[in-house]
């Protein structure tokens, strides 16, 4: 229980590794706020971890749109009256195409869901954080293995998480002198309903790559967010963990 009174802010929240990482979060002690473009999801995830709802909250976010951000904040900031000491960055989505193929409107919403989204609730809760004197705090973004070596067929989207990282290293360092320590979990191929949609062939393919020889959960990617949150990472700032089963 080494996240007994912290409050985590999680976006994403409504399915997969978000919902997940709430869980763990929770388990280890944390209240949750749980926020998602699909907020009956988002809902679904605190009636799974608290029939009471009593310290935890779901909340309507779009990542994407900063004056949607900051109302969140706002709205937040209302409820809680300080900021949350975890920051977990984990809304995303895909839109694959080849890139002869691909559209601009699929490359910019990828970018701007996945990369300006990070960044958007990076920016506007660490002010929040640094506003509110908030130590110790952590902000883990969520990356991928496909932003290390490229994918075909994802270009918009491993674009955006190699962004995600560099982001991640670049807030580090501005971030440490303020006891905000920022990392990125690189996951691998993990099951989740992104990836329901892979066609078996594919997956063939991948689960080739794979030493361990299988697709990950979510509850594996969530303990390590758990351990970054906590302070068991004290020491840990700007690294970026591969949470992938050996995959390259
Ligand atoms: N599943 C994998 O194999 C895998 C691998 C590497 C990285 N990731 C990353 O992990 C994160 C979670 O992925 P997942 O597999 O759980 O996917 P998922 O599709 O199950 O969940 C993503 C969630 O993000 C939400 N979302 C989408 N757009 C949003 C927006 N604009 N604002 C707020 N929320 C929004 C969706 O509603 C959904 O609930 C993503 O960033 C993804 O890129 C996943």
């Amino acid at each position: 229980m080494s996240l007994i009174g912290r409050t985590a802010f999680v976006t994403g929240a409504g399915s997969g590794i978000g919902r997940a990482t709430c869980q763990v979060l929770a388990r280890d002690g944390a209240n949750i706020i749980a926020a998602d473009v699909n907020e009956a999801n988002a809902r679904k995830t605190i009636e799974l971890i608290d029939k009471s709802e009593s310290k935890n909250l779901s909340i309507a976010i779009d990542v994407s749109k900063s004056s949607n951000v900051k109302h969140v904040l706002d709205k937040v900031l209302e409820t809680y009256k300080k900021p949350p000491s975890i920051i977990v960055n984990c809304a995303g989505i895909t839109r694959d195409n080849f890139i002869l193929k691909l559209s601009e409107e699929n490359f910019q919403e990828v970018i701007d869901v996945n990369l300006k989204g990070t960044f958007l609730v990076l920016q506007a809760f660490a002010n929040a954080i640094i506003e509110h004197q908030i130590s110790p705090a952590s902000i883990i973004n969520i990356g991928s293995v496909s932003s290390k070596n490229g994918n075909m067929g994802q270009a918009n989207y491993c674009a955006s998480k190699a962004g995600v990282e560099l982001l991640t290293k670049t807030a580090a360092k501005e971030f440490g002198k303020v006891g905000i320590r920022v990392n990125a979990v690189l996951p691998g191929f993990i099951s989740t309903p992104m990836t329901a949609i892979v066609p078996e062939k594919v997956k063939a393919i991948l689960l080739k790559q794979i030493p361990l020889a299988r697709l990950g959960n979510p509850e594996e990617i969530a303990e390590v967010i758990s351990f970054l949150a906590s302070e068991k990472s004290s020491y840990i700032n700007g690294a970026s963990i591969n949470v992938n089963g050996g995959m390259v």
